[in-house]
């Protein structure tokens, strides 16, 4: 009878440290969730995604070097042609640009956009086709500066709600 009341309770303290094993467990992969989380977070904000992050540096009205490069470059190249906000000019909207197409793509786009419609790019080639065939000029941009364009475009509505203070 002794014997049997000590197996058992060598079975509970077992148990009882599986228990506590699980819990310490799930408590670093909580940890490590959070962490991925913000990560991702960071990421998509890098990738053009509005985070609550922009909107705090833009409530404190810093508005970076990069964006009002953007917004001169957008102004002294594309603006004849293109609106930040969704009309069509000559050529559609940039709202939302980040969306349709990855910045892989927007930048050789820039660069040479006749190129990529030669090349057979199925969207350029409809987008072109759309268009009635106008042709949109190469640019002698950097990488640096197409993304700062699209940070520009981005924030748009933003920067004119800043700007209007
Ligand atoms: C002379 C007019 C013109 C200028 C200037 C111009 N574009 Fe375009 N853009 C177009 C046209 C037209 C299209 C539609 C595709 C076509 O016909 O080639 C287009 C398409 C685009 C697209 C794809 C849009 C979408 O909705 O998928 C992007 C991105 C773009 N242009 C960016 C720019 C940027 C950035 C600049 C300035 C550096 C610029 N464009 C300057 C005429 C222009």
């Amino acid at each position: 009878m002794i014997h049997l009341f000590s197996k058992l309770a060598q079975i509970f303290s077992l148990l009882a440290l599986c228990v506590v094993g699980i819990l310490v467990a799930l408590v670093f992969v909580q940890a490590d969730i959070k962490k991925l989380e913000q990560e991702e977070q960071i990421s998509n904000w890098a990738c053009g995604t509005v985070s609550p992050s922009e909107h705090l540096v833009l409530d404190t009205a810093i508005v970076s070097d990069t964006i009002i490069a953007g917004k001169a470059l957008f102004e002294n190249n594309c603006q004849q042609c293109h609106s930040a906000g969704a009309d069509v000019v000559v050529g559609p909207g940039l709202k939302g640009i980040l969306e349709r197409r990855t910045m892989e793509w927007v930048v050789p786009w820039v660069q040479n956009s006749q190129r990529m419609i030669a090349g057979g790019d199925p969207y350029g080639n409809a987008l072109y086709n759309k268009y009635n065939k106008a042709q949109m000029q190469s640019f002698d941009l950097t990488e640096y500066e197409i993304k700062a364009i699209m940070a520009y475009i981005q924030i748009y509505k933003e920067y004119v709600y800043l700007s209007d203070k």
